[in-house]
Order: C-alpha cells, then sequence, then structure tokens
C-alpha cells in the first residue's frame, strides 16, 4: 500500500497518516517530522531547512529529496508507506514517480484531505506538537487529559514555530502555488481521492478506510 497525503498545512495529514499506519501496518514517513528532528538536533540539514521552515517556505528539493530517498530505502518501506508532506512540489512528484518506476512501482493512492483556507487558521491556532513523538493534539479537537502533556509519550507539548499565523498564511500561499497542482498530476495517474477534511478525525478516517479498501 503506497500512499501520498495531500493537502493544505493544518489539514490533517499527519493525524490521518498516523491511523493509517497503526491500522494498515505501513510506516508513517514526514518529511516535516525528520526535518523538525534535523533542526532539533542541528544537524549540517537541520541548520540549512531552519530558515525556510521558520519562514513559511518550502525547504529545496535538492535537500529533501536525498533524504526521502534514504527513507524510502529502508527494509520498513519495502512493501509499503504512508508519505505526509511529499511530494510538495512536480519536480519532486516527478522525481518519486521516476524513482518508483525503476522497480516497477507506483503510488497507489493521492489523498487529499481538503479543508477551505478558513478553517485553517483557526485549527491551527490551537494546535500543540510534541517534540519527543510527534504527536499533534489539539485544545478544541483533540485535547490531551492532562493540559501541556503529550497522551502518547507523556513529553511536554509546544507550538511550533511556524504556526504563527503571519507564517501560516505564507504557508497557505505557498501551499496553493507550489503543492495544489500535485492534485492534477495524481488525477492524471488515475489515483487521485479527495476527502472532506472538516468532519471530525473519526469520520475523515472511516472515509479514508474505505477508499483504502474499496
Ligand atoms: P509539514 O510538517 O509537512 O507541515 P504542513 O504540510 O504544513 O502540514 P502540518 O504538519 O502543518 O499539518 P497537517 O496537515 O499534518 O495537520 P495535522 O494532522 O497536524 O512541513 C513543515 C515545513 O517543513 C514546511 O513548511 C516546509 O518548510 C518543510 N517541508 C516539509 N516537507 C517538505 C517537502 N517535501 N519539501 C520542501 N519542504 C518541506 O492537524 C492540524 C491540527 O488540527 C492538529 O492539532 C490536529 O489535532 C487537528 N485536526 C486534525 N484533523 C482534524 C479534524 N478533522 N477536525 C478538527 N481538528 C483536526
Amino acid at each position: 500500500m503506497k500512499i501520498v497525503m495531500l493537502g493544505a498545512p493544518g489539514a490533517g495529514k499527519g493525524t490521518q497518516a498516523k491511523k493509517i499506519a497503526a491500522k494498515y501496518g505501513v510506516p508513517h514517513i514526514s518529511t516535516g517530522d525528520i526535518l523538525r528532528s534535523n533542526v532539533k538536533e542541528e544537524t549540517p540539514l537541520g541548520l540549512k531547512a531552519k530558515a525556510y521552515m521558520d519562514g513559511g517556505e518550502l525547504v529545496p528539493d535538492s535537500l529533501v529529496l536525498d533524504l526521502v530517498i534514504d527513507r524510502l530505502a529502508k527494509d520498513d518501506a519495502k512493501t509499503g508507506y504512508v508519505l505526509d508532506g511529499f511530494p510538495r512540489t512536480i519536480p519532486q512528484a516527478e522525481a518519486l514517480t521516476e524513482g518508483l518506476s525503476k522497480t516497477g512501482d507506483k503510488i497507489e493512492f493521492a489523498i487529499d484531505v481538503n479543508v477551505p483556507d478558513e478553517n485553517i487558521v483557526e485549527r491551527m491556532s490551537g494546535r500543540r506538537y510534541c517534540a519527543k513523538c510527534g504527536a499533534t493534539p489539539h485544545v478544541k479537537y483533540a485535547p490531551t487529559k492532562v493540559e501541556g502533556v503529550c497522551d502518547v509519550c507523556g513529553g511536554e507539548l509546544t507550538i511550533r514555530d511556524d504556526d504563527k499565523p503571519e507564517t501560516v498564511l505564507k504557508r497557505l500561499k505557498v501551499y496553493h502555488d507550489q503543492t495544489q497542482p500535485l492534485i492534477d498530476f495524481y488525477e492524471k495517474q488515475g489515483v487521485m481521492h479527495t476527502v472532506d477534511g472538516t468532519k471530525d478525525i473519526e469520520e475523515v478516517f472511516s472515509d479514508i478506510s474505505n477508499i483504502l479498501e474499496k
């Protein structure tokens, strides 16, 4: 099962990708999480990526492609994965298609979690982030048992540096300019599906499960 998640920042790609990974036993590969962990560890990649991420810009394709190629080569990704946050530009999608075609492979499902821009800023203002395990609870829609503490690992919850309203607006613009064209790209490959991301988390997941199990 090879799946690509598409959707605006904060649409719920990560939330749904984690649920898909747990139900179908495939790894959840989030370029955002991998980049954030590199920023935290101050690796050479993290040091290069930080300014782009904090400004709501995309990290250059050349930096992201290598890290995805390395990750997809690991054993646990041999039979499938759910890609979250990649591809994000047409050159990234073309590189992925080309890389997979070398082994006769292809993306089987591209799923767009569709949420209108007007809902996004409100949703992002309530998101919390656990740097230890990557969980993304929400103060209103997915609250934790204890405020400020991750339910999954007990880590401290913070607010992501790029979730300030002005950065979210920039990320939305970047999404419309550079990532939304991928919907057309995957439609042409006959694998595109759209779900209504304004429904509650479990309803969205049920719609996605129906697509994957059809
Ligand atoms: P990344 O981490 O990929 O950020 P994003 O795409 O902007 O997506 P988010 O993680 O912000 O949101 P999401 O859709 O996963 O929503 P979530 O599930 O958390 O990338 C960050 C940065 O890294 C980029 O800006 C770029 O700089 C760089 N980068 C990453 N990949 C790159 C690439 N391939 N190329 C170049 N640069 C790259 O949900 C949001 C909140 O809403 C949560 O609190 C959640 O609990 C809640 N929620 C989820 N679903 C629902 C629902 N149905 N109803 C109510 N609340 C919900």
